[in-house]
């Protein structure tokens, strides 16, 4: 009996953290989108294939280790990378996979600033920020 109950509180819950979930992310969309356009009022709406092209472009002005996001997030967002520079397991970066991505605003900025330097060899704008996630969210 009790069982049951904790089940169906368990399961009752379970949408409104989903929600919760996806409110966060929306959050950090809305930002980086508010700040896109402050930078370029005619900047269009986010795009996955944008984001997609960011992930997987080879750059060249970053760490010649990390020329591309997939050398550790790797070709496939879904499935587990490895970090180039330290061997370390990286979980997967689609959110289908892994609902927690893009949820914590300073996490985010954080990586963001890491690994675009060591892959791009600068930061990236809100906007591509904003590509990224919208690809990752589709994943
Ligand atoms: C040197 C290896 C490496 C490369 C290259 C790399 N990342 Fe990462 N990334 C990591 C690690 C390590 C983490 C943090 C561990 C984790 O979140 O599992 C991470 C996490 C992130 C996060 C945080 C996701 C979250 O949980 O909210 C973002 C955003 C991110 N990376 C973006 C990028 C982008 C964009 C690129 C390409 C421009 C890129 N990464 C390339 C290693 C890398």
């Amino acid at each position: 009996m009790i069982r049951r109950l904790m089940l169906a509180v368990a399961v009752a819950a379970l949408p409104l953290a989903v929600l919760a979930t996806d409110a966060r992310r929306d959050a950090i969309l809305a930002d980086y989108a508010a700040k896109s356009r402050a930078a370029d009022p005619s900047a269009p709406a986010f795009s996955a294939q944008r984001g997609e092209t960011l992930f997987r472009t080879k750059w060249t002005g970053g760490d010649p280790r990390t020329a591309s996001c997939t050398a550790c997030h790797t070709a496939d967002p879904r499935v587990p990378g490895q970090n180039a520079k330290t061997g370390r397991p990286i979980e997967p970066v689609a959110v289908s996979v892994n609902p927690k991505r893009f949820t914590d605003p300073a996490t985010v900025e954080k990586q963001f600033t890491r690994d675009c330097r060591s892959v791009l060899g600068r930061d990236c704008t809100p906007f591509e920020k904003g590509n990224y996630i919208t690809f990752m969210a589709g994943q």
